[in-house]
């Protein structure tokens, strides 16, 4: 089972992917989380120094948090020094900024290699559960346009290409090169159409709201299938005047999210009184997300 958390910046995707992830560890499943968020936060929420990709967090429970520096690995394994060689024939340019470069050109690509690494790991069968803990939603946006993006290279490129005047060989290999990340690009789409979920995380707001539709209708672009919708930082239990004008100002928002999606599963997260971080404090918010689900599984 592979499931992507996605959401707007801040709104609980990492404490929601934690949770889930500790829960089908607890259930006995081998369970990886993945992070391609910049700022290491699975590891911090999870207490773990270990930098090893993966890292153990307890039995079946493992973390990875990836970034540039694998992505470059991707490259080299899925396209190698070939794209290199006929590049560094025009410009004189070494290996590592040529990796540099080329992933700052498609900005896509992180993404895109993101995805194909789930695919291969997926494949690898290594894991039951894989948990990926997204990035704030502009680079969720970004992973769904990634086709787009390819195909605007792609169209252009042979034009390109086809201008240089630099013998028969190196064009076919250029084209080939693109044919081949053509393929990567539309198996890796199918992938997320059909082999992985989508839960939504939001928070009972206005603007977080304002968003959501936006975010839905992009997936729904794509025909990716959002299973389920997490909305996090419910008030429970005001006993304030601070928590009551809270939770009066979200009851408006909650209703607007229980019409609008009724057609999905909706789960709720009380706003808690302590930041949500290490394997005990998770296991409150897993009760709250999984419910009697929770209680059947191994004391630990
Ligand atoms: N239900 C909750 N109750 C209390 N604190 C919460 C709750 N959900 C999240 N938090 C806290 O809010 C902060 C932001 O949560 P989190 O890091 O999960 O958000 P995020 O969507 O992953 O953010 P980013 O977009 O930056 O990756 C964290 O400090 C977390 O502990
Ligand atoms: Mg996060």
């Amino acid at each position: 089972m592979i499931t992507i958390f996605a959401g707007k910046g801040g709104v609980g995707k990492t404490t929601c992917a934690a949770t889930s992830a500790l829960h089908h560890s607890r259930l006995g499943e081998k369970t990886l989380a993945i992070s391609t968020d910049a700022t290491p936060s699975l590891s911090h929420i999870f207490g773990v120094t270990d930098n090893a990709k993966p890292a153990r967090v307890k039995e079946n429970l493992y973390i990875s948090e990836l970034g540039l520096r694998e992505v470059k690995e991707m490259w080299d394994r899925k396209f190698g020094r070939e794209v290199y060689e006929v590049f560094s024939s025009f410009v004189s340019i070494e290996y590592e900024d040529f990796l540099e470069f080329m992933t700052s050109l498609l900005p896509g690509m992180f993404d895109e290699f993101m995805v194909d690494y789930i695919r291969e790991l997926d494949l690898a069968s290594e894991y039951e559960t894989i948990i990926w803990d997204t990035a704030p939603l502009g680079q969720t946006l970004t992973l769904l346009q990634t086709p787009t993006l390819v195909m605007r290279h792609l169209r252009m490129a042979p034009r390109i290409y086809s201008k240089l005047k630099r013998g028969q060989k190196i064009k076919e290999s250029l084209m080939d090169i693109i044919e081949r990340w053509h393929e990567l690009s539309e198996t890796n789409i199918d992938f997320l159409r059909y082999q992985v979920g989508f839960i939504m995380v939001t928070i009972p707001e206005a603007l977080a709201i304002e968003q959501l539709d936006g975010v839905f209708s992009e997936l729904n672009k794509f025909g990716f299938k959002v299973g389920e919708l997490i909305v996090n930082n419910v008030v429970r239990n005001a006993d304030s005047d601070f928590l009551l004008t809270r939770a009066k100002e979200q009851t408006g928002y909650l209703k607007y999210i229980r019409e609008k999606f009724a057609y999905l599963k909706i789960t709720e997260l009380p706003m808690f009184p302590y930041e949500l971080k290490g394997l005990e404090r998770l296991k409150e918010a897993e009760k709250s997300l999984f419910g009697s689900a929770a209680e059947v599984v191994a004391k630990d």
